[in-house]
Parts: structure tokens; C-alpha cells; sequence
């Protein structure tokens, strides 16, 4: 070989070009800056939401589904070609992703929908699909040396930086509404986080988080104003379209779905979603995308509002869903939300607070699958979008359970209409269950 050659050394991961303002379309590298594009600032800190722009022929000189598949990691670092860390064993030992997901025959039946997936991140290490983000945070935090990591959240995306913090030895300070499910806050305390609950809503905890990490110099993990975390949770999508196509050592290709579903409150697990699909068509791993449907609840519509207005940034709303993890007065995401929808040709859907509620029966009855009510919200919503001749009797569709019914065991009781106390007698149990001597059959 000539020594007149220049030399170029093989790119290293990260494989990111730039990072886009997905508002105004300027550029930066990827270390000029951390958060959101600064030309916004004076419009709200966070709307100039940055997307993660990859070398995708570094990419596929580096990996392949085939390798990807003999991986014997099956955690999420099995993709660490296409995620923003600079080296896979960054990633805490505490194991995210690799998720089941299920042929839900009998709760497809249903509904007239032979061919329905539910994917369950409620499985995840601290039970929901904030784990997938929060692994990325941490590892990049350890990457930069960044003492203290910071977030605000409804509770889950905190719970699960609580956990991969307790895993990486990180510290961490997290900032919750005080009305934050049980469950949640008591996952805070136990891994052992600097837990500060907010005498107020989701927003202005997230607000007072970008202040104190500006102050004080934290990693800011906040949903949406961090460019990262839906590289995170784009790695849902890697799994569903693995899982969704029969094992082969000669892999190249991945089956898609027709249709995902999944809630929506800031709109940062559906960019995720979406992101995770257009990787893995710029790589040409898969030959089309999925349509994404996003679904909300009427109780804290922000995005379904602007996508049915045509707005690029929605109007806030006073958001009071029972379905807590859903609970946002103004979407930090909002563009890559829409995006997601509008670019793939899917919905958003609005749907009753007592739907969500109800729709936890079915999932979990004919599912197998117990969601918090924000989970259940995107069963919800392909309920209504049979309803309204959105989906074809044919087509596979994948429902993300995004959190554990472990997490809101209140709104289980509240649904279920709670358990009878009998006295310890078998004639209060024939009573109680009208179990009759000629026909023993149980009535509940
Ligand atoms: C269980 C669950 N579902 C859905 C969501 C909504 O995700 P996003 O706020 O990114 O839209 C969250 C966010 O906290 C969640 O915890
Ligand atoms: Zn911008």
C-alpha cells in the first residue's frame, strides 16, 4: 500500500453526525452541545427539540441483524452500533429491554384482529419502558464524568433513573409531583435517589429541573429537552421488529407491523418509536414503516389537539387524567410526537379516562398482560381505532404496554370493583358464589 495515502482511521461509535433542530433545521456537532437548539429559548426552554443523526454506513459496516441476533447480550446493548455511547460497557449491569412480545390470540379475537402483539415494557428492571432512557442517561453521564444526574417526571422515567443510578453507583436528584403514585415514589427512596416532591404539576417540576441543573451543573435527563432519551427508547422498536420475524443465522431483513400503538404524554416514547423504525429503514433492514398511532386521554389531549388543528406546536392544556404517567399540560416533545404520526400516516386518539380503566380488564384478562392505566391507554385507543375503520382485520398490530399495573395498584382495585370478605365458612363460599348442589357451577 502507498504511504502517500492519507490515512483515515475507521470511525469510532458513537456513529453520530450531528445533531438537527428539528424546529429550525440548524446543526451542531455532536459535542458543541447537550440539550435543546438555543435559537428558541425565549419561546420556552425546551422546544427546540435536537434529533440524532447517525452514519448509517458506519453503522451497517459494524453490525448487522444477523450479528445483532447471535448477540448472546439480549439486553439493549446488543444494538450498541446505533446507540449514542461511545462504548457498550458504559451501560450499567442492570439489563433494560429484551422484553416479551406476545401473539395476543385471544384478546385479538376480541376485537376481530387475528394478528395482535402486545409488547410488554412493563417487564423492564424498574417496570416500565423509562428504563430503555435512563440506561442511555446514565451511560452518557459516566461517559462525559458528570458527578450528579438530574430529572423531573411523573414517576416512572424517574424510577428507572433511580435504578440505573443505584446499578452505575451514579448520584442522582429527581424532582416529582407530590401527587405521584405510591409505587413510584417508593421506588425513588429505596434505590436510594435524592427524591424532591414538587407542591405542584409535572411542568413546573420539569421547569424547576432545568433550573437547578443550569445552577448547579447536573446532567439533565429531563424527557424531551434531552436529545438522547428517545435514542433510548428507540430500541423498542429494534425489538419488535427482531421479534416479530422467525430466527435466522442468515438474517438481513426484519418484518414490520402494519400498526403500533402507544400513549402519549410529552411525546417522547412515540419519537422513540419512530426513530427506531427510520433507523432500521435507512439501514434497509426493514422495506417500509409501520403506521404509529399515538393515543391520549380527553382528560390531557395537548397533542391530539395540534395533530387534528394541523398545529406544529400544540396550544397546553389543564391535563387531569387519572392516568397519571400521561398527565402533561404541555407536551415536551411535541415534534417529534407529530412527526411520528403524521409522517407515517397513522392517528392520534383521544379517549375517555373510564375507557383506559376498562381497557385494563381485557389486557389483562384475555392479554395476560396487568398495565398501569397509561399502558393500558394504547389498548384503549386501538379499540377505538377498530371502531372508527382504522385498522384492516388483516393487518398486524403491535400495543406497547409502556408500565407495570404494579406501579398504580389503586387504579387495579378502583377497576376491578375491589375483593369480597367472606366469613372463613363453606356455606358463606356457596353463598358468596351461588354454588348450588344439583349444579355445581360457579356464579361470581
Ligand atoms: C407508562 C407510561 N406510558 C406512557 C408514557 C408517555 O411517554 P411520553 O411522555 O414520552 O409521551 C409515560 C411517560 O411517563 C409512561 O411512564
Ligand atoms: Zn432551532
Amino acid at each position: 500500500m502507498s504511504s502517500q495515502l492519507p490515512h483515515h482511521p475507521p470511525p469510532e461509535p458513537p456513529f453520530i453526525t450531528e445533531l438537527r433542530c428539528l424546529r429550525c433545521g440548524a446543526t451542531y456537532a455532536p459535542d458543541e452541545i447537550d440539550y435543546v437548539c438555543p435559537h428558541h429559548a425565549n419561546e420556552g426552554s425546551d422546544l427546540g427539540s435536537l434529533d440524532v443523526r447517525h452514519d448509517y454506513e458506519a453503522i451497517a459496516a459494524a453490525t448487522s441483524p444477523a450479528q445483532i441476533a447471535a448477540d448472546r447480550d439480549r439486553s439493549i446493548g446488543r444494538y450498541w452500533a446505533l446507540l449514542p455511547i461511545a462504548d457498550r460497557h458504559s451501560l450499567s449491569p442492570l439489563a433494560v429491554g429484551n422484553t416479551p412480545l406476545t401473539h395476543a390470540s385471544r384478546l385479538g379475537a376480541s376485537i376481530g384482529l387475528p394478528n395482535l402483539y402486545v409488547k410488554d415494557d412493563g417487564r423492564n428492571p424498574s417496570a416500565s419502558l423509562k428504563d430503555r432512557a435512563s440506561a442511555i442517561a446514565v451511560a452518557r453521564a459516566q461517559e462525559a464524568g458528570r458527578p450528579v444526574i438530574a430529572t423531573a417526571s411523573t414517576g416512572n422515567a424517574a424510577a428507572a433513573l433511580a435504578a440505573q443510578c443505584a446499578a452505575a453507583g451514579q448520584e442522582n436528584v429527581i424532582f416529582v409531583p407530590k401527587t405521584a403514585p405510591q409505587a413510584k415514589i417508593a421506588q425513588l427512596l429505596v434505590y436510594g435517589s435524592t427524591v424532591l416532591a414538587i407542591d405542584g404539576t409535572y411542568d413546573q417540576a420539569f421547569d424547576l429541573c432545568v433550573e437547578a441543573c443550569n445552577e448547579f451543573g447536573w446532567y439533565n435527563r429531563n424527557t424531551g429537552y434531552n436529545p438522547y432519551m428517545s435514542e433510548g427508547k428507540k430500541t423498542v422498536s429494534f425489538e419488535i421488529a427482531e421479534q416479530l420475524t422467525p430466527h435466522d443465522s442468515e438474517l438481513t431483513q426484519y418484518r414490520v407491523p402494519d400498526a403500533v400503538f402507544v400513549s402519549v404524554g410529552d411525546g417522547c416514547i412515540i419519537g422513540g418509536v419512530h426513530k427506531g423504525f427510520k433507523d432500521l429503514l435507512a439501514l434497509g433492514w426493514i422495506e417500509r414503516m409501520p403506521r404509529i398511532y399515538g393515543v391520549q386521554s380527553t382528560r390531557s389531549p395537548a397533542l391530539y389537539n395540534a395533530w387534528k388543528a394541523g398545529q406544529e406546536i400544540p396550544e397546553p392544556v389543564h391535563a387531569d387524567t387519572r392516568a397519571d404517567s400521561i398527565s402533561v399540560d404541555a407536551p415536551r416533545d411535541p415534534i417529534k410526537a407529530l412527526n411520528a404520526v403524521r409522517q407515517t400516516g397513522g392517528a392520534f386518539l383521544a379517549v375517555e379516562d373510564e375507557a383506559i380503566l376498562e381497557a385494563m380488564l381485557p389486557l389483562a384478562r384475555l392479554g395476560a398482560v396487568f398495565a398501569e392505566p397509561a399502558g393500558a391507554t394504547a389498548y384503549a385507543g386501538l379499540v377505538q381505532a377498530v371502531e372508527d375503520g382504522l385498522i384492516r382485520a388483516h393487518e398486524t398490530v403491535v400495543v406497547i404496554n409502556t408500565g407495570s399495573g404494579l406501579k398504580d395498584v389503586n387504579a387495579a382495585i378502583q377497576v376491578t370493583g375491589g375483593v369480597r370478605v367472606i366469613e372463613p365458612t363453606l356455606e358463606a363460599v356457596r353463598g358468596a358464589l351461588e354454588i348450588n348442589h344439583s349444579q355445581p357451577t360457579i356464579h361470581q
